[in-house]
């Protein structure tokens, strides 16, 4: 075995990546329940990658067969109704983990100095998350891939001077259609999925040049014992790679009760008009995303057409995205840590998550004149987070954060 060892890192570093990664790679030793998501969103791409490699021998990227070849793979493969709903709940579980991960990111300041990086790889992350999800709702061609599709690239036209070239440009014809399905399951099963994973390395790549924050936002890197090794630190290999196994225990629990007892999510996860074949000839009463992109339709909405354009609402739903990406910057606290903040940060981020929750639930709703209000209420609560952001963050009495991590 140790000859092996040797032969291998003579020509490859093995053992060096190892103890780098893993077995000297030291970690706070206070991680709490908000850690888990990381490798969870680690895990849940990796099952969407072999799901999907297992759906794409099956599935016909064709107009007139990919509704036909999904039902195919529901009723006549072997097993193939497992790997679909494992596909199908594995994209709803993946943005309700990257959301609790991100959430963490707001609770402990993740994103501050010197994890600005970490933070954008992850927006980008997000995005091309987001862009996968959408491609992968059109593959089906149901009710709601069809008209989906239709709403959000019909988006594009309104950009102005270019934007009805634009639209022809994505669709590759003037309307939803074959070269549509075939671009996107292209981009879907090979692009973004190659995007994500180099994406990903490069955001570890970025955590572990800096190390990881913690509940506490204490720098344990500023505090080492004679060795050079911090002196709250644990080496992640095995501690941390044995507690993320409970994570992925409890995970798979959770996650393997809703794919076999309610995948579709009565319509949360897989919309019910999507079990109808696309008819460009009938629009479906009430056409929403999947959850996960409702927030941002809700600004969509709220945002009223302009000279008949809806291009403002266009810029209002973007800019609600890439806000985000500012968040580092806007943020003047001292601390980083939820448990040191002032409490004009604490109402603001409760009252944040408040709207995305709310604008979320309304991008799920018909419109109605209540809505309509509604949204636009909220629409400028969150962004009013962003805005008022550099001075609620300034105001306010921070209580003083500890030499060390504390117990918890
Ligand atoms: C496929 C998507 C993603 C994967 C696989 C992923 C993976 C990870 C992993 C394994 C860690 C270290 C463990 C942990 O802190 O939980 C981490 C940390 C981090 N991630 Fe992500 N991530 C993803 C998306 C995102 C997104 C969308 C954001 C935010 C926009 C983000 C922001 C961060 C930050 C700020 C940290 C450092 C947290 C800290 O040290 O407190 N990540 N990520």
């Amino acid at each position: 075995m140790d000859n092996n060892k040797n032969w291998i890192d003579q020509r490859f570093p093995l053992t060096k990546v190892w103890n780098e990664h893993l077995a000297e790679y030291y970690t706070p030793r206070n991680f709490n329940f908000w850690y888990f998501f990381g490798s969870l969103a680690m895990l849940v791409l990796v099952m969407q990658i072999v799901t999907g490699i297992f759906l794409t021998m099956h599935f016909k990227p064709d107009e007139l067969k990919a509704f036909a070849s999904v039902e195919y793979i529901m009723r006549d493969v072997n097993w193939g109704w497992l790997i679909r709903y494992l596909h199908s709940t594995g994209a709803s579980a993946f943005f309700i983990v990257i959301y609790l991960h991100m959430y963490r990111g707001l609770l402990y300041g993740s994103y501050k100095s010197p994890r600005e990086l970490i933070w954008i790889l992850g927006m980008v992350l997000y995005i091309a998350l987001m862009a996968e999800a959408f491609m992968g709702y059109v593959l089906p061609w149901g009710q709601m891939s069809y008209w989906g599709a239709k709403v959000i690239i019909s988006l594009f036209g309104s950009v102005p001077l270019i934007g009805p070239d634009l639209l022809v440009w994505i669709l590759g014809d003037y309307a939803v259609g074959d070269p549509a399905l075939n671009r996107f399951f292209s981009l879907h099963v090979i692009a973004l999925p190659l995007i994500l994973v180099i994406l990903v390395f490069l955001h570890i790549v970025a955590l572990h040049t800096v190390g990881s924050n913690n509940p506490d936002g204490v720098e344990i890197k500023k505090n080492k014992d004679k060795n050079g090794i911090p002196k709250d630190g644990i080496p992640f290999h095995p501690y941390y790679s044995v507690k993320d196994i409970v994570g992925v225990v409890v995970f798979l629990m959770i996650f393997s009760a809703v794919v076999f007892f309610a995948p579709a999510m009565n319509g949360y996860f897989l919309e019910h008009a999507n079990f109808i074949e696309a008819n460009p000839l009938k629009t479906p009463e009430h056409i929403a995303p999947l959850w996960y992109l409702t927030p941002f339709y809700s600004v969509l909405r709220a945002i009223p057409p302009m000279f008949n354009s809806q291009f403002p609402g266009v810029v209002g739903m973007f800019s609600a995205l890439l806000i985000l990406l500012a968040l580092p910057w806007l943020d003047r606290s001292k601390v980083k840590s939820i448990r040191y903040r002032s409490w004009p940060y604490k109402v603001a981020l409760g009252v944040f998550v408040v709207s995305f929750i709310t604008l979320g639930w309304l991008g799920m709703e018909p419109v109605t004149k209540t809505n309509s209000i509604l949204a636009r209420v909220f629409t400028v609560i969150y962004f009013g987070f962003f805005i008022l952001m550099p001075w609620f963050t300034s105001i306010g009495k921070t209580k003083e954060v500890p030499k060390r991590v504390t117990g918890k």
